[in-house]
């Protein structure tokens, strides 16, 4: 039976990388986003089929459900959930000065909509029946969810937020033999750190990241493949760092 993938966020960045992996693993990968770019429409194009784009705003509820229900229509099933979609606040500030507007919007996106997201396709996987293939969530939350950055706390706290709904669906879902990961990606080159990339420059040449380098959105879509991996099988709710051992503690 072919593995169908739901991957939101994958028109771009980290998600995009994902979705190029999974296709290349065989999978069929719903890409869900905000709008189409040239990038994601080339591989639509190769795919014959296997990738399709569906338009979804992830900090609309209404909009989860309407994208889930017309990813099932598509390929008739879910089987991978990656809650990829994020954004950072449309401007850094201190905490003394956020915006309940910015508040709303980065927690709306990244972790009400993870969240709901989680909700709708566990309530499709539930009703699925499975051969070898182990139904699975992986969710991307960040080194921001134990990190702290009092110019960026919105983000943070969304981040924190996604731990939690990590342990909460990887306890409620086990009975189904859903199994529901997270991964805490450290800085990784894509749109979302562009504006900020000369002080990460800086950061890593100065030794922030034992693995002196940046990451890449395919550091982050290799992780994906090995925990959709039916190898991993008798384990849940746990967090995979892919940061180049930034959370390692130097004395
Ligand atoms: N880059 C890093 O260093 C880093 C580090 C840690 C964690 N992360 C996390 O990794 C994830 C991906 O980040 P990235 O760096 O790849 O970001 P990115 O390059 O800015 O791409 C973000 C993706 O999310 C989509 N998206 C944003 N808001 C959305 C919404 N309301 N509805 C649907 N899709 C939406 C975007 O779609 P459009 O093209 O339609 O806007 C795009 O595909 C995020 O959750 C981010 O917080 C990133």
């Amino acid at each position: 039976m072919t593995k169908v993938a739901l991957v939101t966020g994958g028109t771009r960045g980290i998600g995009f990388g994902i979705v190029e992996t999974l296709y290349d693993e065989g999978f069929l990968v719903a890409c869900l986003g905000r709008k189409l770019n040239p990038t994601i429409e080339t591989l639509i194009k190769k795919s014959k089929g296997n990738v399709k784009f569906i338009e979804a705003d992830i900090g609309s509820i209404e909009s989860i459900n309407t994208a889930v229900n017309k990813v099932v229509e598509t390929f008739g099933r879910i089987d991978l959930l990656v809650n990829n979609a994020g954004v950072a606040p449309k401007e850094r500030n201190d905490i003394l000065k956020t915006t309940p507007e910015s508040f709303d919007f980065v927690l709306d996106i990244n972790l009400k909509g993870t969240y709901f997201m989680t909700q709708a396709v566990a309530n499709v996987m539930i009703n699925q029946t499975y051969d070898v293939f182990i139904p699975k969530i992986i969710n991307v939350s960040s080194l921001s969810a134990y990190a702290s950055s009092t110019n960026r706390g919105e983000y943070c706290i969304s981040k924190a937020g996604i731990g939690m709904v990590t342990t909460l669906f990887a306890d409620r879902l086990a009975e189904y033999g859903i199994l529901v990961y997270e991964i805490r990606p450290g800085v990784i080159k894509t749109d979302m750190t562009e504006k900020v990339s000369e002080k990460y420059d800086k950061q890593i040449e100065n030794g922030l990241f034992p693995i002196k380098r940046w990451g890449y959105p395919e550091d982050i879509a290799g992780v994906v493949s090995l925990l959709s991996s039916p190898k991993m099988r008798y384990s849940t709710g746990d967090i995979i760092n892919v940061d180049g051992g930034y959370h390692i503690r130097r004395l």
